[in-house]
């Protein structure tokens, strides 16, 4: 029943509109609500032996390809807050071919919806060889990485068809955002903040199914850049990630030029591409950032940018520019789960523009699911 298209026409198209079931199942059994006196709390089975091992080491190194390191960029300040422990990230060709340096005292996080991409599988390979903690968040049961890992935890997001991953990519950051929480859970001083993140995933799937009804809106705006060559995509903070991951998704499936950017390095170089004519998507929801991307508004804007901000809801007016500008309005979450919210918009827009350049958005050009070869 679940490889069904159902009343979709693509499967991508309904992998993204069933994620809020997909995180509703991720989320099954992890999170404990907890009674009057008793604090909530997360409970991730797989772990459970290994979290004191966790706790004490050096250095948290997230692994993976693709949409799985994306995932986890956009987990990593969540887990840095919440554990205290520094966490590097490696792209896993990238771990391999440098040889870069991995101790007994890491812990190696390899995520990958499939399990078997070769590229991680060779990471992990190198990281159980150096002696680290081997830790693997992966979306099929009996995978090489889930097997070969120390330890590790399913996403759960139920079987993904499309080549192009959407609700792999939610489950991931909320499964990280779980691992935070669980690594965290033993230090009072972030009890309020985790308990606050608690409350946000269990709201987050009604959410998910509010912002999924910009979907004609994003329809609209494909519309609008059917032609174009090229697309920006600007973000920083927690959803320098989703800037990535959007950029990624138009990319891919609608094979169009499309390049994630971290704000914070426009003035160096991709402020020379800025003109009237290029498209530039704007990430501007409310964190510690927003005032910086407010003024990243403004500067595309001196220099005649073509823009399209989206922001929280209700934030129209601190984010409006004028002109031939667009803005997109999404439900506001809590600061670290803002990428879950952020992403789907760009996943419909990635969709719609590949059904309306006519190209096949499951199968697409040159691209497989997974990657088993190097
Ligand atoms: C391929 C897929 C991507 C995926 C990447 C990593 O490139 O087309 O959608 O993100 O592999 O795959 P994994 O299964 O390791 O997450």
């Amino acid at each position: 029943e679940q490889i069904n298209k159902g009343k979709y026409e693509h499967y991508m198209q309904k992998e993204i509109h069933e994620q809020p079931e997909s995180l509703t199942t991720t989320m099954r059994g992890r999170l404990i609500r907890g009674g009057s006196c008793k604090a909530k709390t997360v409970l991730l089975g797989g772990l459970k032996d290994h979290l004191k091992t966790i706790r004490r080491s050096r250095r948290i190194v997230f692994v993976g390809c693709g949409t799985s390191y994306n995932a986890a960029l956009a987990a990593r300040s969540i887990v840095e807050e919440l554990s205290g422990i520094p966490v590097t990230m490696e792209i896993a060709s990238d771990l391999v071919d440098r040889q870069g340096p991995i101790y007994r005292e890491d812990t190696a996080v390899f995520v990958s919806q499939s399990g078997e991409t070769a590229d991680t599988l060779l990471a992990l390979e190198y990281a159980l060889e150096n002696g680290a903690l081997c830790v693997g968040i992966t979306n099929t049961v009996g995978s090489a990485i889930a097997r070969h890992t120390h330890c590790g935890v399913h996403i759960n997001a139920g079987c993904e068809i499309g080549v192009a991953s959407t609700k792999a990519y939610t489950s991931q950051i909320v499964v990280m955002a779980m691992l935070a929480l669980a690594i965290g859970a033993d230090t009072l001083s972030n009890q309020a903040r985790r308990e606050a993140i608690i409350d946000g995933l269990l709201y987050l799937p009604r959410k998910v199914k509010e912002v999924l009804k910009l979907d004609k809106e994003m329809k609209d705006l494909a519309k609008l850049l059917i032609a174009e060559q090229s697309l920006l995509v600007f973000g920083r903070g927690y959803n320098y990630a989703t800037a990535l991951e959007g950029a990624l998704k138009v990319k891919e499936v609608a094979l169009m030029h499309s390049e994630g950017i971290l704000a914070g390095e426009m003035k160096h170089g991709p402020l020379a591409l800025v003109d009237e004519n290029l498209p530039i998507v704007v990430i501007a929801t409310r964190d510690s950032c927003f005032s910086k991307q407010q003024s990243v508004i403004q500067q595309l804007h001196a220099r005649k940018g073509r823009l399209i901000v989206m922001c929280a809801e209700g934030d129209k007016a601190s984010v409006s520019v004028g002109g031939s500008s667009r803005v997109i309005e999404v439900p506001h979450v809590v600061d670290c789960l803002q990428p879950v919210i952020n992403v789907v918009p760009l996943q419909l827009l990635a969709y719609h523009l590949t059904v309306l350049r006519g190209y096949n958005v499951d199968q697409p050009r040159n691209l497989a699911k997974s990657v088993t070869t190097q």
